[in-house]
């Protein structure tokens, strides 16, 4: 499914909930980011709108935190480690052969909105290094089969469909 054909009543219906609860701001933004996947960008404006607001104001709070997007990610969402714990243990291969796989760069998106691929700083399981997660699922002692593995699986998932 194209996420860029999002349901606009369903966005209006979530904006209107919070409507004149300035604080809400996060907490609606975060609804919103779970109900597709991202923020369309075209709700600034409304949202803006119903806390009252500046458009620039809800802008910034989206920019500033990285864990909101304004474009559409991919169904599965690949977050290769890229710190020292597994740089130190061979990450530096392991993302270059995702992205072969994949025939993605990082911070793209495929086509077909199946993968993302993104880099971290820390997965916060250094002990496993190295690592990536997909989505909410951790994959530690990462080598090249395990990787062709993990991703040939969530290939599969998408043929299941
Ligand atoms: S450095 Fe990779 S999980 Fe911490």
């Amino acid at each position: 499914m194209d996420p860029t054909q999002f349901d606009r009543e369903k966005l209006h219906e979530i904006i209107d909930n919070y409507r004149d609860r300035k604080w809400a701001l996060i907490p609606l933004l975060q609804e919103i980011q779970e109900e597709f996947g991202f923020i369309p960008p075209e709700s600034i404006e409304p949202v803006a709108d119903a806390l009252n607001m500046f458009a620039s104001q809800v802008q910034g709070v989206i920019t500033f935190y990285t864990g909101f997007s304004l474009k559409p990610k991919g169904r599965c969402v690949l977050r290769v480690c890229r710190g020292t714990a597994c740089h130190v243990k061979g990450s530096r291969s392991i993302l270059r052969l995702v992205k072969k796989e994949l025939g993605l760069e990082e911070g793209e998106t495929s086509p077909d909105y199946q993968f993302t691929l993104e880099t971290v700083a820390c997965l916060g399981a250094c002990f496993l290094a190295p690592t990536m997660m997909v989505n909410r699922d951790y994959y530690g002692r990462l080598n090249p089969t395990k990787v062709t593995s993990v991703l040939g699986e969530y290939r599969k998932d998408k043929e299941d469909d």
